[in-house]
């Protein structure tokens, strides 16, 4: 599978999405001195119960076998872990979920980045309701942009599906992002 961090990223923030949450933080880690890369997603989401935990990640699970559940978070897993990182899971029902993938930053296995300005413009235009927060730290310096501080008033939150609002959020990543 080929899959750059950015798909990793969209597909792990749909779960949350689709989980019900009100609250969903993305975070990428670049250390490229500590041979790290990470990136966590976090939502205050359904949350899922430990029997269905100890499945999720297993990509041969027999609920997979039914085509019901998709390898989004299998694929993830065994990436990360294929990276000489690791994958950590943790979720309580009626409180949320933690998904973290950590790459040696060296791999040459790890994921290009892909384009992760235009995914979380994508993320936040197409699911304006949700508080989304995105922090992209590299080498330790840190770059934040949240929902929050765009939208001043409650109403204003369908103002984050026109399209120059999307741009700007993208273009605002993009520059702050470069290295
Ligand atoms: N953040 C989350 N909160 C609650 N349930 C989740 C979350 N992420 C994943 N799940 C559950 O795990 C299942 C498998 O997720 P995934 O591997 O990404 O495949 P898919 O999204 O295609 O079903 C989801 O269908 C959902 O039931
Ligand atoms: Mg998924």
């Amino acid at each position: 599978m080929l899959e750059d961090l950015s798909m990793h990223v969209l597909d792990i923030a749909e779960n949350s999405v689709a989980a019900g949450a009100s609250d969903v933080s993305i975070e990428i880690d670049e250390d490229k001195e500590g041979n790290r890369l990470s990136m966590t997603v976090e939502d205050n989401g359904r949350g899922m119960s430990p029997e269905f935990l100890s499945r999720v990640t297993d990509p041969f699970a027999t609920t997979r076998a039914t085509g019901k559940v998709g390898m989004g978070i299998p694929f993830l897993k065994q990436s990360a872990e294929l990276c000489g990182g690791e994958f950590i899971l943790r979720s309580k029902i009626g409180a949320g979920t933690h998904i973290e993938a950590v790459f040696a930053y060296d791999s040459i296995d790890r994921p290009p980045p892909g384009d992760m300005p235009a995914t979380i413009m994508a993320l936040f235009m197409g699911h304006p309701e949700i508080n989304w927060k995105y922090v992209h730290r590299i080498n330790g310096e840190e770059f934040s942009l949240s929902t929050e501080e765009l939208v001043e008033v409650p109403e204003d939150r369908e103002s984050l599906r026109a399209a120059e609002v999307g741009l700007w959020i993208r273009d605002h990543i993009k520059k702050r992002s470069r290295r």
